[in-house]
């Protein structure tokens, strides 16, 4: 195998092959991802809610993130990590894109990074990627504004298809390597992947997207309680590490652990 670069991830699309990405936040779940073959790891500012236990993603820090991104980069040996910048690191201009961009590159060891935004944010991709940045877009619903999005709810409808289109056009023009569709009727999606020569990276956003993303805690299943409908759970990771951690205490209540073979003579 061979280091995931980003024209590997333009190659399989023009040869129809999709490719899974998933979040990753620490060494062990990305060398796990890693070996598993998962080309791309991103780490999401949905750390936000999947690590720290904020409700939003709106108050992670690069300062919170950048650790996060550091355990990753340490332990891939082929997948392409991308680091989200979070809210507030990137939209005041260009200049603030690729200062935080230029942190998560130096001191995170990203090998690209992501953004939230459309036609609007192309100044500050087309920054970054003159600077040699790698960038990812985010369309669709983009969980930064969810509150001027008025809740977690499917963009793109109706006549907006074409402006998520427009948007995604915009984008690529800007030097972007690949564009994440959060929550876009499947339809759209089609279209916006026909449009464009760089990959598009789905979640809730159907079966024709280039690529596949989704946060590995809810893919695992450690995510407990109600999920989107875009998610499926492979796994019961929580009913796992639940039923591990009760048994330890059942047995240290009964004296039965450390036995012999776990102590020192
Ligand atoms: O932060 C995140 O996990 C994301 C993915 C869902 C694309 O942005
Ligand atoms: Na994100």
């Amino acid at each position: 195998r061979k280091k995931v670069r980003v024209h590997h991830l333009r190659e399989l699309k023009e040869r129809g092959e999709a490719w899974p990405m998933l979040t990753a936040y620490d060494m062990y779940t990305a060398e796990l991802f890693d070996e598993a073959g998962i080309p791309v790891l991103l780490v999401g500012d949905s750390a936000a809610n999947n690590v720290f236990g904020y409700d939003t993603s709106l108050p992670v820090t690069v300062d919170e993130l950048l650790p996060l991104v550091r355990g990753v980069t340490r332990a891939v040996k082929y997948a392409l990590v991308v680091a989200d910048l979070p809210f507030g690191s990137y939209q005041l201009s260009p200049e603030q894109a690729l200062a935080t961009a230029v942190r998560f590159m130096k001191e995170g060891r990203a090998h690209a990074v992501k953004l939230e935004g459309g036609r609007k944010f192309a100044p500050h991709v087309e920054a970054l990627t003159s600077a040699g940045v790698p960038v990812m877009g985010h369309i669709g619903f983009t969980p930064q504004s969810e509150h001027n999005l008025g809740g977690y709810r499917v963009q793109g409808r109706g006549a907006s298809g074409e402006e998520l289109v427009a948007d995604a056009l915009a984008l690529q023009e800007a030097g972007a390597f690949s564009v994440v569709m959060e929550m876009v009727p499947a339809e759209v999606a089609k279209q916006v992947t026909h449009s464009l020569s760089i990959p598009t990276i789905g979640i809730g956003a159907g079966p024709d997207c280039d690529a596949q993303v989704l946060v590995w805690q809810d893919m695992a299943g450690l995510r407990r309680g109600r999920t989107p409908r875009f998610v499926k759970r492979y796994a019961d990771v929580a009913g796992v590490l639940s039923k591990a951690a009760t048994a330890f205490a059942e047995d240290v209540r009964r004296g039965e652990f450390p036995g012999a073979e776990h102590s020192f003579h």
